[in-house]
């Protein structure tokens, strides 16, 4: 058992122990390119301590009493803000939440200065989500706060990332040499990207499946930057899902598409959907994931949706304890 764990272990009738900087190095959560293995593990072990603390009566403990966590959003979001706003109320911290279209932002005030006045109101940790690729890594060079990525653009979500992972060990055990397909719109997909990362990382094999105009042009310099060997493309969904140890059809993402990206919704369900003679092509026991929002009947029929192998209400609900302890290492990782 990591020292890190075992520490966490005995005290946790109180609270989590300060941490072992040994074993943690980020101040921000931006994605997981720069995340190692053992990183990983530990954010896995503290979310399954943090799991068993949502398990109890009182799912509370006074870890990040003190600490005040923002959420500011500029994209619509249910499942990552709400979990959020619930892991940072768990570990006791006190919380804000900024809604962009109902802030000063909605009269021109810039990212810099909306973050300068969190900043100067005492935020500790900014969630943040943004349209634009990269606005969270501008965050990071100008305050001083921990900023997690909530997602930005098409570049990362890594906190989603994470949560898949979790929801995959919790039923395999293990990520190294499972094959996870990746279906639909990659192009559009922060989700898919930053599980390319932490999957790889993890020793998975994740093939990327979907119409050539949804395979981005610039895919393929993207996973070279991967592991080698470890991410490969695929047009035909059958070769993507054969003998799959995971299948995540992606939400198409309509709001981002571009015209002519597809020839037609129609044709996309008839060769991307994954139901239930597609799934068929998986092995048996196939976990069926979906980051969400899901397009019932679009990438997913509801038949796999709600399932027998679908993990997809898992996956939300493991969201909570994965972000609690994202919480808690970033605090961590300022010395608490
Ligand atoms: N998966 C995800 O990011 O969902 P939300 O947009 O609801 O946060």
């Amino acid at each position: 058992m990591r020292s890190a764990e075992r520490g966490i272990q005995t005290t946790i009738s109180e609270s989590l122990p300060p941490l072992s900087t040994a074993l943690w190095h980020h101040h921000h959560v931006l994605d997981l390119d720069d995340f190692t293995r053992e990183e990983i593990e530990v954010v896995m072990d503290i979310a399954d301590v943090m799991s068993e603390i949502l398990q109890r009566e009182v799912k509370r403990v006074p870890t990040l009493r003190g600490r005040t966590v923002v959420t500011m959003f500029y994209e619509p979001s249910t499942r990552t803000r709400a979990s959020f706003e619930l892991a940072a109320k768990s570990l006791s911290a006190d919380t804000v939440s900024l809604d962009a279209t109902r802030s000063s932002v909605a009269k021109g005030e810039s990212l810099l200065d909306t973050l300068l006045t969190i900043q100067a109101l005492g935020a500790d940790i900014i969630v943040m989500r943004h349209q634009h690729s990269g606005a969270p890594y501008i965050a990071a060079r100008h305050v001083k706060a921990s900023i997690i990525n909530a997602g930005d653009g098409w570049h990362a979500h890594p906190s989603q990332a994470l949560l898949d992972i979790y929801t995959i060990r919790k039923h395999l055990g293990d990520l190294k040499d499972r094959k996870i397909a990746i279906i639909g719109d990659i192009m559009h997909s922060r989700v898919a990207r930053s599980n390319i990362w932490g999957m790889t990382t993890m020793g998975a094999k994740v093939v990327l499946c979907g119409p050539p105009t949804l395979l981005s042009p610039g895919l393929k310099e993207f996973i070279a930057h991967c592991r080698p060997g470890q991410v490969t493309i695929e047009t035909e969904l059958e070769n993507a899902i054969r003998d799959a140890d995971v299948v995540m059809p992606l939400r198409l993402q309509i709001e981002r598409q571009q015209s002519g990206l597809l020839p037609s919704l129609r044709e996309y369900v008839q060769l991307y959907q994954i139901n239930e003679e597609k799934l068929s092509i998986a092995k048996p026991h196939a976990l069926v994931m979906h980051p969400g929002p899901m397009n019932e009947g679009i990438e997913i029929s509801a038949g796999v949706a709600r399932g027998a192998q679908s993990v997809i209400e898992e996956q939300v609900n493991n969201g909570v304890a994965v972000r609690m302890a994202l919480l808690y290492l970033v605090a961590g990782g300022r010395g608490g």
